[in-house]
This record gives C-alpha cells, structure tokens and sequence, in this order.
C-alpha cells in the first residue's frame, strides 16, 4: 500500500523540482574528498595530493576503463583546491601551483573525454579547510566564475556560517546559478548543518532548490561509518523518503567501495543499500590502483540500473528481524522492484526463511534476478517459503518482477540479456517446493 502512496508524492514533489534539467537520475562520478581529503602536500607526495594532475588522472580511468559508459560521469573537486585569497577582481582562483594551467584547461580535458567537472564552495566566510567561502555579496561571482570556467557541478558545503545564513544564501546561489544561463547541477549540505530533519529542514524547499543535498555526516574510510549512515537515514525514512524524485536526491555521502576498510561483502551492502536510496554515486577512491574485485561490485550493471531507476521513488526498510536480518524494498518501473536481505549478524551466514507475501507483494508468479550472482533464479509464487543465505556484513540482493503474461515475460529476458550478455541462463526447473537460494 505505501508504494501507491509514495508514488503520488513522487509526482507531486517532482512538478516543483529544481527546473535545471539535470539528474533526472541520481549522478554518477567520482568525489575526490574521502580518499584523498586536503592533501595539498604537492612537493612530498606529489601522485596523490590535490592537484590538476589528480584530477586529470581520475577522467582517464573513468573514461578509458569502462566507468563513463555505466554512467559515473561526474569528475568532481572538493575542497582545498583554491588559493588562500581572491584574484584583484574578487574571483575566486585556483591554487597557482597545483592547478598551474587553470580550472577551464582541466574542463576542456574533463569535457574532451565526454565526462564532466564538479567544484566545491562553502555558503560561509571560510570553506572547512580554511580557503574562501563564498558570503552573500559574493554569490553571483562565484556562480558566474564557475559558468565561465565550464563547470558542470557545484558541491556548496556549509561551514563557518549560520542557520539565518544558510536560508538567505542557498536559495540566493540556485537564483544566481540559473541566472548564468548555464545548467550546473547543485549540491546543498545546508541540511546536513542543520540537523538533516523537519521542522528546521524543509525538504519542499530543497526540492526546488537543490539537485541533491547532503543530509548527515560524512562519510570515513569506516564500516561503522557505514552503519551510523545507513541507521541514521532508514530510521528517518519516514521524513527523509518522500523528499527524493526526479532532480532532486537525498544524499548519504560517497561509496568508499574500493578503499582500505570494507569487506567484499561491505561493499556489496553499501552499493545495495545505497542504490535501495536512490542515492548519488560518487566513488571517492583511487581509480589507478582498485582492485577487481572493488571494480566489479562499482560495475555491476543490475545494481546500477536499480540505482538509475527513472521512476526515482527511494526506497525504504520493511524490516528489522531481532535475528539482526533487515529487509530493504524499492519500487522501479513497470511493476519490477529491489528487494535487499542485509545481515548485521558477525557469526556466519544466516539462512533466512520468508515468502514473497509476507514482504507484502500481491498474489502471483515472479521473476527473480540474484543482483551479484548475476543469475536468474527460478519463478516465485508470493505464498513460496524460500530460504537465502545472507553472510554476516553482507547482502543478498534481488530484482523482482511480475511474470503476468508473456509481454512481461519478454521485458524480463531483455533485462537480464542487457545486464549480463552470454552468461544469461535460465534455471529450467519449476518451484513450489520451498526453495533454497
Ligand atoms: C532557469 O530556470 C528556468 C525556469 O525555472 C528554466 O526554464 C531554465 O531552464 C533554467 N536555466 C538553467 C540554466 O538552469
Ligand atoms: C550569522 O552570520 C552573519 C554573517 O557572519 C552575521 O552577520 C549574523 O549576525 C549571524 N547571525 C547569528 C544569529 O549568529
Ligand atoms: C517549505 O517550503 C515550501 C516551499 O518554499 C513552502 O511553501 C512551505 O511553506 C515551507 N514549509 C514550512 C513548514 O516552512
């Protein structure tokens, strides 16, 4: 039942949306704060410090290791990049050494390689690491510098600034933004300063205002930073949910998938919580050295298609098993959904039993696609008993689909064909016995 009604406040909230025509689907890029943060040491560490080199690095894996035709398009600076002081005409400038040819050459570079270049500001006199914010009077330089430069992205963070601040300066910089004439898509962190829920929130705002807006904190090279994001923004669900559409996304910081922390299957659990979200992707780790086994979780195709879901409905949590199992669901189109067993249990893998029914779906016979198995696995009748083995700190991710009728039967075969080519195959078996998984 919430689905229908959630659908409703899809579309509503949609109609208003930030009116920009950009990330009809949540973005896709790399962000370079979490992996390589402040990092301005140029002299002793020159291969990872902030810099045009760095950046230029990341648009070439993205563009020449089959990151950019899955869709992380997005090049993105955070902060740390500028100059301690603005040029003789108040502008803000690149840090002369580190970026020594300027922010359009790397745009042009960025662009040459059909990808694009986000920048980062601060609504505030100081950006957190200490460089220009941009205050009141200085939002429509910055705006037009950044339309001049040839940005395609700007990540306006909040510190060293106030609440009265705040109201008065993200709307002013969306205005000044579109003034440009320039689509650049938005970041907001103003609620993630504001303690990210209602009342001191008000998400219809940020929904045309914003693109997307970071909620909470920020993410660390932690699978407990991991947790305290994923519980933070399912415990909210309720008032953080309904504000994601179409143009504008809630925002649970960067997949670290690829760093020094997450298991295998940690960072199968954040790309399928984070796609459950409707969440931007951004990757923040070191596309020169990833790991395959990283590479294949970023690159998986299903669960990319479920994150790029053009209904934009966000997900929710159905459920929390005193066993430690959750269960995850999100609607997409044409009747198909997603549905995520997690495992917070740290013992072995936990052989959850339940039926199709039970999570609530209606009477009938359903396609299941295993996500990282990548393989199909037999037709589900809703009131089937089946039993998944979910390790601990792992997850079991499925796409759902209605086997009603042949048209339908069609849809499904050329979904799992688009995902996974020749390694296609269908189980010929019919269940109605319970089923193991
Ligand atoms: C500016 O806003 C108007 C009206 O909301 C919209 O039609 C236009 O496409 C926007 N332009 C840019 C560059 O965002
Ligand atoms: C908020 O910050 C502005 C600019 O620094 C300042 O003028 C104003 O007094 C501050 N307001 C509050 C309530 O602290
Ligand atoms: C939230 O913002 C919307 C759009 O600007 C406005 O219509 C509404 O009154 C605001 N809600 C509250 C509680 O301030």
């Amino acid at each position: 039942m919430w689905s229908a009604c959630v659908l409703f406040l899809a579309f509503s909230s949609a109609a208003l949306a930030l009116d920009n025509g950009l990330m009809r689907t949540p973005p896709m890029g790399w962000l370079a704060w979490e992996r390589f943060r402040c990092d301005i040491d140029c002299q002793n560490d020159p291969y990872n410090c902030i810099s045009e080199q760095l950046f230029m690095d990341m648009a070439d894996r993205l563009s020449e290791d089959g990151w950019k035709e899955l869709g992380y398009v997005y090049v993105n600076i955070d902060d740390c990049w500028s100059s301690k002081d603005r040029d003789a005409q108040g502008r803000l400038q690149p840090d002369p050494k580190r970026f020594p040819r300027g922010i359009p050459h790397l745009a042009q570079y960025v662009h040459d390689r059909g990808l694009k270049l986000g920048i980062y500001g601060d609504m505030g006199t100081l950006t957190c690491g200490g460089y220009p914010g941009t205050t009141l009077d200085k939002i429509e330089t910055d705006a037009q510098t950044f339309a001049d430069w040839g940005i395609d992205m700007l990540k306006l963070d909040g510190c060293y600034s106030n609440s009265s601040y705040q109201e008065q300066g993200y709307p002013m910089m969306s205005k000044a933004l579109n003034a440009t004439g320039r689509p650049i898509g938005y970041s907001c962190s103003w609620p993630a300063y504001q303690g990210g829920l209602p009342p001191k929130v008000n998400y219809t705002l940020l929904g045309q205002i914003c693109n997307l807006w970071r909620n909470y904190d920020d993410i660390q090279d932690s699978w407990d930073s991991v947790m305290g994001i994923v519980d933070w923004f399912f415990d909210n669900q309720d008032a953080l949910q309904p504000a994601a559409a179409p143009g504008q996304w809630n925002d649970p910081d960067m997949l670290i998938i690829g760093d020094f922390s997450l298991s295998l299957d940690q960072s199968r659990a954040q790309m399928a919580l984070w796609s459950i979200m409707a969440a931007p992707l951004f990757m923040s780790n070191d596309l020169r050295t990833i790991s395959s086994a990283a590479r294949s979780v970023l690159q998986n195709k299903a669960v990319i298609s479920i994150n790029q879901d053009p209904l934009g409905i966000q997900g929710r949590r159905l459920l929390k098993e005193k066993s430690g199992i959750q269960v995850f669901q999100r609607p997409l189109s044409k009747g198909a959904s997603a549905l995520v067993f997690f495992s917070r249990r740290s013992d072995m893998p936990y052989r959850y039993t339940t039926s199709l029914k039970t999570l609530g779906y209606q009477p009938g016979v359903f396609e299941v696609f295993d996500v990282f198995s990548e393989q199909r696995l037999p037709e589900l009748k809703d009131s089937t008993q089946f039993t998944v083995s979910i390790n601990p700190s792992g997850v079991v991710m499925w796409y759902i689909y209605p086997a009603a009728d042949r048209w339908k039967e069609a849809e499904f075969e050329g979904f799992s064909k688009k995902l996974i080519g020749p390694k296609f195959h269908r189980h010929a078996n019919e269940v109605d016995a319970p089923l193991v998984l």
